[in-house]
């Protein structure tokens, strides 16, 4: 979820709503604002994304402060009655939230069991605590601080009292929220992306905190009370990079951004004599570990799965990747000297820092790979590396993917070079060969959508096969058709099908094989023949070199262990076709959000 607020001397109407609409790809099944002015609150909210919001804004009604919530939904279906902002009994307070609270059913048995409740959310509980307090004599801070105190879980909250125009009281535990400076006016974000339009100055908070927010003023409070005091940061984000320009949509512009994020790594981390610059520290780091564990979510998995080849490969070093969400139920037995690194493009998915506050607090070192520096996760850790991708906007992650890839190749040989590992090869000089592949491929789109047509126009299902590194990137390609297209797809290693899932080939049945390395091309081919026996429509995409008579599409030729990161082009770009033509949202697929903040 979203959350944006303001306080200051416009309206702050548009405010939020535009800032919620930078905010959707955190969530977008329902979405709310409420103003405070003379006559008191006013709260709108709508099901479905910011546009419909926008619908039922009544845009005579003016607040020089307000709050607003786009959702992704946890408890409650996605509905009006279940969109935020909150409000209490009597609707003296406004309250939006971000996160889960786990012990909402508690909290209503113990301390509002004669309280009526609106809507299905645990969200409720936090506002109707507050109004209690008050009503037992509290002050509203205090009364807050109480709240949040009680709360176990996650919250990045905001709270308005329709009597006080001058203050918004804000929280957080976990879920990301930055303060906004500004001159007369400060801004509240989950994300300094929102704001930007207001202020690039911000502050941040620190989990259990309580923050006063007036016209002018920002108090940064602990939940005892003690004041403390925070320097400004400056979001180095461009405003323009936010933007589309002329693409259609975001996915697009950001798939054909690749080959420069590539090149841009690149400069990030080399050396003038050509050699790849780390901190020292990450090199020490990596140079004491008896084993890697990696960690991570989704794409960035993926992308964890191609890193762990590439360190085992070029800096002979162990390497686990562990799914976040499982790693703390089903404990690996650890190494004597671990170190973890968490792979997140947004660098605040909830399952992450799960993982990462646990093994900080038993005493192993960490390691962030993210696109964003002042992240939650890079922030905790010990250690962080940039993937310098630039803003992703688009839900389904492709540029991110890549660039965390070019990282973990960066990382693997510099772990290497401090461990006295010669290379047989330049890492500077072939990245720089596969930037130059990804343009051809990105130059390849009408080929693609033809595949795009041809293959996957009207099918219920996909299956990607590919052995060694084309697997995973199998798993990749599946998992972008299936956000994108909601066509059941399925990554799998080509030996493997046999064993069950060939038993869904059919007629028609669409199998992409991937066929980039050279020890298993004729492998791969025997499983695409035994798919084809059995009905199967299938499309080869192989490398120059490997290529055999009526493959679909041949790659440019790049080193055998940088071949993820070509393969996976025009996998995106199928998916993105096959979207296309089944009529799909393609930035902002269903059910879906880009920063899951939530475990
Ligand atoms: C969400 C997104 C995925 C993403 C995953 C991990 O589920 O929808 O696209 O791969 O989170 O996100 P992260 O920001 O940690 O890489």
């Amino acid at each position: 979820c979203g959350i944006v607020g303001y306080i200051g001397n416009e309206d702050a109407k548009e405010v939020l709503l535009r800032g919620l609409e930078k905010l959707e790809y955190r969530g977008y099944d329902s979405a709310g604002i409420a103003l405070v002015n003379n006559e008191g609150v006013h709260v709108f909210k709508e099901k479905g994304r910011i546009a419909a919001l926008r619908g039922v804004v009544d845009t005579t009604v003016e607040g020089t402060v307000g709050i607003g919530h786009t959702r992704w939904a946890t408890h409650g279906v996605p509905s009006r009655v279940n969109a935020h902002p909150h409000q209490s009994e009597t609707a003296r307070f406004t309250l939006v939230h971000n996160g889960v609270i786990e012990n909402y059913e508690q909290l209503k048995r113990e301390y509002l069991s004669n309280v009526e409740f609106q809507s299905d959310t645990d969200t409720e509980v936090i506002v109707q605590l507050v109004e209690q307090f008050v009503e037992a004599g509290k002050s509203v801070e205090a009364a807050f601080s109480q709240t949040l105190s009680l709360l176990k879980g996650s919250y990045a909250t905001a709270l308005l009292d329709k009597q006080n125009k001058d203050l918004v009281y804000v929280g957080k535990n976990k879920s990301p929220l930055l303060i906004g400076l500004s001159d007369g006016a400060n801004v509240i974000a989950s994300d300094a992306m929102a704001v930007l339009q207001v202020t690039n100055q911000f502050v941040e908070i620190v989990d259990q905190e309580v923050v006063l927010v007036s016209r002018d003023n920002v108090t940064i409070k602990k939940l005892d009370g003690t004041v403390v005091t925070r320097e400004p940061f400056t979001a180095e984000l461009d405003a323009s990079d936010i933007e589309k320009g002329t693409y259609p949509h975001f996915m697009l512009k950001e798939i054909d951004e690749q080959p420069f994020v590539i090149r841009n790594i690149v400069q990030k981390y080399r050396n003038d004599d050509g050699s790849v610059r780390l901190d020292d520290s990450i090199r020490q780091a990596m140079s004491a570990a008896d084993r890697v564990y990696i960690i991570a979510a989704g794409t960035s998995y993926h992308a964890g799965l191609v890193g762990k080849q590439l360190i085992e490969k070029i800096a002979q070093k162990p390497v686990e990747v562990h799914i976040a969400s499982e790693f703390l139920y089903n404990m690996p037995l650890l190494s004597e000297n671990p170190l973890f690194i968490f792979i997140s493009q947004s660098g605040e998915t909830a399952d992450l820092r799960g993982v990462l506050v646990e093994v900080k607090e038993q005493g192993y070192p960490t390691l962030t790979i993210t696109n964003v520096p002042g992240s939650t996760l890079s922030r905790e850790a010990d250690f962080t590396l940039h993937t310098y991708a630039g803003p992703e906007i688009a839900v389904a992650s492709t540029k991110a993917y890549t660039a965390q890839m070019a990282v973990l190749t960066l990382l693997a040989v510099n772990t290497a070079s401090a461990r006295g590992i010669e290379l047989d090869f330049d890492p500077i000089q072939e990245l720089g060969i596969v930037a130059s592949a990804m343009e051809t491929l990105c130059d390849q789109k009408e080929e693609l959508e033809q595949i795009a047509r041809d293959y996957l126009a009207t099918t219920p299902n996909c299956f990607f096969i590919g052995r060694a590194a084309d697997y995973f990137v199998c798993l990749e390609g599946s998992l972008k058709l299936k956000e994108i297209s909601y066509i059941q797809a399925e990554g799998f290693a080509g030996g493997e099908l046999k064993h069950g899932t060939i038993a869904l080939i059919e007629d028609g049945t669409p199998v992409i094989a991937i066929a980039t390395q050279s020890h298993v091309n004729l492998s791969i081919r025997g499983n695409v023949k035994e798919v084809a026996a059995r009905g199967a429509n299938t499309c080869i995409i192989s490398m120059e070199g490997l290529e055999q008579e009526g493959d679909s599409l041949v790659l440019p030729k790049v080193h055998e262990y940088l071949t993820s990161l070509t393969t996976v082009i025009p996998l995106q770009l199928i998916s993105y076709y096959a979207a296309l033509h089944r009529d799909c949202d393609v930035d902002k697929p269903r059910n879906l959000a880009k920063s899951v903040t939530v475990e």
